[in-house]
């Protein structure tokens, strides 16, 4: 059913961020091919999702949505028996009001909106062998957004085709989860640790992502936005808090980065498996800040074994020495603990401090079962009169 289509936070990949409307038919193949190649696919991102401006401004005479002849010659559901073919799955794109972000504002004509046709509309994604539905906000009456959400929900689920349904109207609504897989919580992220532009920069959609952990469940997932990893604009370490903070708030990871072309970093940071471990524990927990001092942050997140995942986030401009007792996140007495970045087990200890450089992060993964202690190897009963047994 729609509500276990997605029992842990998809990942894969979206093309707005990197490619925004300029996508075509050879360009997402070329797409699906590295995304086998370079051990995306089988590290967990099966995803393909194309973002706005797949289609065409006009519907056909029956008033069906149809691709854009010129950039997908081949049609959709040639593109999607590629994209299945390379053991992927296949999303699409499109908005619940007259027409797409990118059309409204390139376009006034275009019939790309689906507000009206959402059961017609359905019904050709299922027949095109769409997997997942992003659904958009644009061009739309903001008195509707309920009953337009609803109506593409109940489409989608009488469609014949399990599709998972990701609602993109950029802030949280308690009508959401019972509707969605999915809901964007915050407005468009860009490639800055704060904006300085109409975008949300990363660490301020971090902030705003925090505050639903509790709506998160498995099968219904908080969107904090795709990934700007990978692309100009963060630094290297701000790149791994994104990762970092992806993996601990159990959200979608949508990698939007030209994945023909990453390099040897970009691609330790995709694919590193402690952190996408964290991210897709069965658990399913949205993991939370519990506590901030001046910037020096503590996240956690339970997991299904019963370890935790702790985030150490450094929100200042400058070197921080962030810290952890295990005794305030409730762990008596040392335990093992992994590094996800570092790949490496810091040993048996009942705190972390670890020296972080401006905007970075540690992942750790607190091991949870008994440390092995030496056995002991004095006399135990060395006491006089008493007899060894
Ligand atoms: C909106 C969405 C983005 C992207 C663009 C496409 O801004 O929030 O994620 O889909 O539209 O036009």
């Amino acid at each position: 059913s729609a509500d276990t289509l997605v029992l842990t936070p998809p990942l894969g990949w979206n093309s707005w961020n990197v490619f925004h409307e300029n996508i075509n038919e050879k360009q997402i193949q070329e797409i699906a091919d590295a995304m086998v190649e370079s051990g995306l696919r089988d590290a967990g991102y099966v995803f393909l999702n194309l973002d706005d401006n797949w289609m065409d401004t006009k519907r056909d005479a029956q008033g069906n949505l149809q691709n854009n002849p010129k950039t997908f010659p081949s049609g959709m559901k040639a593109i999607a028996d590629y994209v299945h073919k390379k053991g992927l799955k296949f999303g699409l794109y499109g908005d619940r009001g007259k027409r797409t972000c990118h059309h409204y504002n390139s376009n006034w004509q275009s019939e790309s909106g689906s507000n009206g046709h959402e059961v017609q509309d359905a019904k050709k994604l299922a027949e095109w062998g769409v997997d997942y539905w992003k659904y958009d906000n644009c061009d739309s009456d903001p008195r509707t957004q309920e009953k337009d959400y609803t109506a593409m929900s109940n489409a989608l689920r009488n469609s014949g085709r399990d599709i998972v349904f990701s609602i993109c109207m950029w802030e949280y609504k308690d009508w959401m989860p019972k509707i969605a897989n999915l809901w964007r919580t915050t407005f468009d992220i860009g490639p800055e640790w704060i904006s300085t532009s109409w975008y949300r920069g990363v660490y301020e959609i971090i902030d705003a992502n925090n505050k639903y952990w509790q709506i998160a469940k498995p099968g219904h997932w908080n969107d904090p936005d795709m990934l700007e990893v990978g692309n100009r604009g963060l630094s290297y370490e701000e790149q791994r808090s994104q990762m970092t903070m992806w993996s601990i708030m159990a959200a979608p990871i949508m990698i939007s980065s030209d994945v023909r072309n990453m390099s040897n970093e970009t691609k330790e940071l995709y694919l590193n498996k402690d952190m996408i471990a964290i991210n897709q524990d069965s658990l399913g927990v949205q993991g939370h800040r519990i506590s901030d001092k001046n910037g020096k942050q503590v996240w956690t997140k339970p997991l299904k074994n019963g370890d935790i995942a702790v985030a150490l986030l450094n929100n200042n401009n400058s070197t921080q020495t962030v810290e952890c007792n295990f005794k305030d996140i409730g762990v008596e007495g040392e335990v093992e603990v992994r590094d996800a970045w570092k790949k490496k087990d810091l040993g048996p200890v009942s705190s972390v401090s670890i020296e972080l450089p401006a905007h970075g992060s540690a992942l750790l993964r607190l091991v949870l079962k008994p440390v092995p202690r030496e056995p002991f190897k004095g006399k135990p009963l060395d006491i006089p009169g008493k007899i060894e047994v």
